[in-house]
C-alpha cells in the first residue's frame, strides 16, 4: 500500500473547490484504478514521433520554395531556405508550421545570423495570438530599442546576461493561467566548448508511463509556488489533442489529487519526491535513451521555436559552466501569447488557489513563494 492511500489527510469536494471560483472545465473523469506509483513505470511501446507531414511542407514551399525541412533525431526538425526577417507568412503557412511544431515540438530556423531585438520579436509573432506575452527582467547588456522589454537576455557571464536560468525540467511561463504557446531561442553567441538545451516530447514521455501512472498521473494537478495558479499534470495537447505530462521542477507549492470519489487531497512528502523523481528521470531518460528527447547544440545563427505545451526542457549543465571555462554564451529568448486565455483545471478546480495562505485541500505539502517543494536538497534551482 503506498502512503497515498495511508494518507488520512482532510480532503476538499469538488462542490467545494467550485464554490472558491471555479472556471470548471472538462469536468469529472472516471477514475478505476489504484493511486499507488509504480517504480518500475515504464510503457514498453516505443516513442512514437510523428514524420514530417509532406503536405504541410509542400504547402509551405507555396511561399518559401527554397524551404527545406529535415527531421532531428528523435524529435524537432531543421528549417533550411527561409529568412525569419521576411514578412509574415499566411495563416495556413503558419498553421502549417505549428503543427509540425506540435508534432516534433520544435523547428530551429537554420542560417539566421543575428537578428535584432525587432526582428526577433517579429518571427515570434508568427505564432499562437501574434502578441508577445514578456514576463521576465531586463538585462542591463541587451540591445536598446522599442523591443527590449520582450528580450529575455540569458548568459554565462553575468556582465552580457542573466545567470543560471531553468536547471530543471520546466515549461516556460508556467506560473501563468496560459503559459506562452511558442518560445523562441534566438544564440547570438555560442560557447566554443558548447553548452545547449535539452528538449523533451511530454507526449511521447506520457505513453512511456505504466497504464496505472497514466491515470494516477491524469487525477493530478500542479500548484505554482509564486502564483498559485493549478494547472493539469496530464493536459490534452491545444493542437494536436496528444495527451502530456506537465510538472515544473522549480516552481511547485503542492499537488493536488482528485480521488476516485471525487474529494482533493495534497501529496504528502513522500509521495511528492516520488512524483517528482519519477517525473525527472521520465524526462532525462528521453534524452540519456535517445527516443523522445535530444540534448540540442545550438550553432550560429540558430532560432529555435518551441512549441511549449509540449515540448519540457532544461538548460544542460555546460550552458552554466563559466565563460572562462566554456566560452562565452549568450541567448536571447522571446515569449509568445498563446491563443486562448486559460490552460485550465480539470475536476472544477479553480484557476488560481492561495498558495500563500492556509490550504482549503487538508494537510499535505503546501508551499508558498520561492521555488516550491524541494524535491533533491542537492540539486541547483533557479527560475
Ligand atoms: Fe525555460
Amino acid at each position: 500500500m503506498s502512503s497515498a492511500t495511508a494518507a488520512k489527510a482532510p480532503t476538499m469536494t469538488r462542490a467545494a473547490a467550485q464554490a472558491m471560483g471555479s472556471v470548471s472545465s472538462g469536468g469529472m473523469r472516471s477514475t478505476s484504478s489504484s493511486s499507488a506509483i509504480n517504480n518500475n513505470n515504464k510503457n514498453s511501446m516505443p516513442a512514437y514521433i510523428p514524420t514530417i507531414d509532406k503536405d504541410r511542407v509542400s504547402l509551405i514551399q507555396t511561399e518559401f520554395p527554397s524551404a527545406k525541412l529535415e527531421p532531428l533525431d528523435p524529435i524537432g526538425a531543421s528549417v533550411y531556405g527561409i529568412d525569419l526577417k521576411q514578412t509574415r507568412p499566411s495563416q495556413d503557412v503558419i498553421n502549417a508550421f505549428e503543427a509540425e511544431m506540435a508534432n516534433r515540438g520544435f523547428l530551429v530556423f537554420k542560417d539566421q545570423h543575428e537578428l535584432t531585438a525587432d526582428e526577433l520579436v517579429e518571427a515570434t509573432k508568427w505564432w499562437g495570438d501574434h502578441k508577445m506575452h514578456s514576463t521576465h527582467g531586463v538585462h542591463p547588456a541587451t540591445p536598446p530599442g522599442p523591443n527590449m522589454r520582450h528580450v529575455f537576455r540569458l548568459s554565462n557571464d553575468r556582465n552580457h546576461g542573466i545567470l543560471g536560468v531553468g536547471p530543471q525540467w520546466h515549461n516556460d511561463g508556467s506560473f501563468e493561467a496560459a503559459p506562452f504557446s511558442h518560445v523562441a531561442y534566438h544564440i547570438v553567441r555560442v560557447a566554443e566548448n558548447g553548452g545547449g538545451t535539452h528538449f523533451v516530447h511530454q507526449g511521447a514521455a506520457f505513453d512511456q508511463l505504466s497504464v496505472e501512472d497514466q491515470e494516477y498521473w491524469s487525477r493530478l494537478s500542479s500548484v505554482n509556488s509564486n502564483s498559485g495558479v493549478v494547472h493539469p499534470v496530464v493536459h490534452e495537447h491545444p493542437i494536436s489533442g496528444r495527451k502530456c505530462v506537465w510538472l515544473h521542477m522549480g516552481m511547485t507549492g503542492a499537488v493536488i489529487e482528485c480521488t476516485k470519489d471525487g474529494n482533493f487531497r495534497l501529496l504528502n512528502r513522500d509521495e511528492m519526491k516520488k512524483l517528482f523523481l519519477q517525473y525527472t528521470a521520465l524526462m532525462s531518460d528521453g534524452v540519456e535513451q535517445g527516443q523522445y528527447g535530444i540534448a540540442y547544440e545550438y550553432e550560429p545563427g540558430d532560432v529555435l521555436f518551441i512549441d511549449n505545451y509540449i515540448m519540457g526542457h532544461r538548460a544542460s549543465p555546460q550552458a552554466h559552466l563559466p565563460a572562462s571555462e566554456q566560452g562565452l554564451r549568450i541567448m536571447h529568448r522571446t515569449t509568445g501569447k498563446a491563443p486562448f486565455e486559460g490552460f485550465e483545471p480539470k475536476f472544477g478546480l479553480p484557476q488560481y488557489v492561495n498558495i500563500h495562505g492556509p490550504s482549503p485541500f487538508g494537510d499535505g505539502v503546501w508551499i508558498g513563494g520561492g521555488i516550491g517543494f524541494r524535491f533533491d536538497e542537492s540539486l541547483h534551482y533557479q527560475n
